[in-house]
C-alpha cells in the first residue's frame, strides 16, 4: 500500500507538472481523485488493512489527497489567471485607427444653418457668436428699446433671477460685433433664441435666428435690397417670389419685412403660412443712428444695413415641414427622414 501510494503521488506530480490546459486539469482530478479515480480505489483498500496499517495508511491517503486537490484547485486559478491576462493583451488600443462613423443622423436644423454659413462665407461675410444669456441692455436698450418702450411686449421674454434674459433675437450680436470690430465690415451670427409664447405649428418658445449685418460708407438701401435678394435666391437655390412691406423694428430705419411666397402650398394658403400665402421671413433696414452710436460707430461717417430672420422657417420651406414642433419633438421617425 505504501509504495502504491508513493507510485501514485509521483504520477500525480508528473502529470501535473505538465497538465496543457483547464479540460486536461479536469480528467486529472476524475481519474485521481473522483469516484472510480486511483486514490479513491486505494482508499476503498483500506478495509483490508490490519488496523494499525489502516490508521497510518489512512492518514497518509488523506495528507496525499489534501495535497492533490490544493494543488489541482491552485492550477485552476492560475489557468484563469492566464486566461484573463490574454484576454487584456488583446485589448489593446491604435489611436491611429480611424474613428466609428457617427452615429444617428444631423438635425435637419444644423445641416441648413452649415448650409447658410457656407453661403456666407462665400458671399465674404463673417460668421461670429454671441451669449444666449443676455444682459438687459444688449437685448433691449442698445438696440434703441428703452424699458417702457411697447417693442418689448411683441417679444416676450424669459427673464432669470440674476437678472439677465434669455435672448429674445441674434440682435444684440450687431452691438457686441460693432463693438469689437473697425468699419467696414459683414458679419452674419447664427444662434438660438428664446421667447416665452404659445406654442402652435409656427411658433416655438426656442428656436433659431440669423443676424446679418453690412456696415461701411455710403451704404443705401440699394445695397439692402441688392444683398437680400442675393441671399434669398442662393438660399432656395431657385428664384422664389418674395415682397418688402415696410416695418417697424426700433433699430432700423427705415425698417421693413421681407416674405416669401410659401413653398408648402405655392401661395394656396396652409397652416404654414396661416392661410395668406405668404411667409414672414425677414426682418430688415437701415442701422439707426442710436444703435451705430451705441456699437462706437459714428453714424456721420458710416452707414449700414442689418437684417434678422427664423431657420426654422426657412428648413420648413425646404423640407416641407408643415409643423415647428417637429424640431423638438424627439420623435425619432421624423429625425430619421435627414
Ligand atoms: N430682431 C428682429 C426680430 O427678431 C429682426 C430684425 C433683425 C429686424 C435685424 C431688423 C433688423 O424680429
Amino acid at each position: 500500500m505504501k509504495d502504491q501510494l508513493e507510485k501514485l503521488r509521483k504520477d500525480f506530480l508528473e502529470q501535473m507538472a505538465s497538465v496543457p490546459d483547464k479540460e486536461a486539469l479536469e480528467a486529472m482530478r476524475v481519474a485521481f481523485l473522483g469516484k472510480k479515480g486511483s486514490l479513491t480505489a486505494l482508499m476503498k483498500d483500506l478495509k483490508d488493512l490490519s488496523p494499525e496499517m489502516k490508521k497510518e495508511a489512512g492518514q497518509t491517503i488523506n495528507q496525499i489527497k489534501s495535497e492533490m486537490e490544493s494543488s489541482i484547485d491552485k492550477k485552476f486559478v492560475d489557468f484563469d489567471a492566464v486566461e484573463i491576462q490574454r484576454k487584456i493583451d488583446c485589448q489593446w488600443s491604435d489611436i491611429t485607427w480611424p474613428s466609428e462613423p457617427v452615429q444617428g443622423s444631423v438635425h435637419p436644423i444644423s445641416m441648413v444653418r452649415a448650409e447658410l454659413e457656407e453661403l456666407f462665407i462665400s458671399m465674404g461675410f463673417e460668421i461670429i457668436d454671441g451669449p444666449e444669456m443676455e444682459s438687459e441692455y444688449y437685448n433691449f436698450n442698445a438696440l434703441n428699446i428703452p424699458a417702457d418702450h411697447p417693442a418689448r411686449d411683441a417679444q416676450d421674454t424669459f427673464w432669470l433671477r440674476n437678472g439677465m434674459l434669455l435672448r429674445t433675437q441674434t440682435s444684440p450680436v450687431q452691438i457686441r460685433g460693432m463693438q469689437s470690430r473697425k468699419p467696414p465690415f459683414k458679419f452674419v451670427s447664427p444662434g438660438k433664441v428664446y421667447r416665452n409664447e404659445a406654442v402652435d405649428a409656427s411658433h416655438e418658445h426656442t428656436f433659431h435666428q440669423i443676424e446679418g449685418m453690412v456696415v461701411d460708407k455710403g451704404i443705401s438701401v440699394a445695397n439692402l435690397i441688392y444683398t437680400l435678394k442675393k441671399i434669398v435666391s442662393n438660399i432656395f437655390g431657385h428664384p422664389v417670389e418674395i415682397r418688402l412691406r415696410p416695418s417697424f423694428f426700433p433699430f432700423v430705419e427705415p425698417g421693413f419685412e421681407l416674405d416669401f411666397k410659401c413653398q408648402i402650398c405655392g401661395g394656396k394658403g396652409c397652416s404654414v403660412c396661416k392661410q395668406t400665402g405668404w411667409v414672414e421671413y425677414l426682418g430688415c433696414g437701415m442701422i439707426h443712428p442710436n444703435v451705430l452710436k451705441n456699437g462706437g460707430i459714428d453714424p456721420e461717417e458710416y452707414q449700414g444695413f442689418a437684417f434678422g430672420g427664423g431657420i426654422e422657417r426657412l428648413v420648413m420651406m425646404k423640407y416641407s415641414i408643415d409643423d415647428i414642433r417637429h424640431f423638438h419633438g424627439g420623435d425619432l421617425r421624423f429625425m430619421k427622414q435627414f
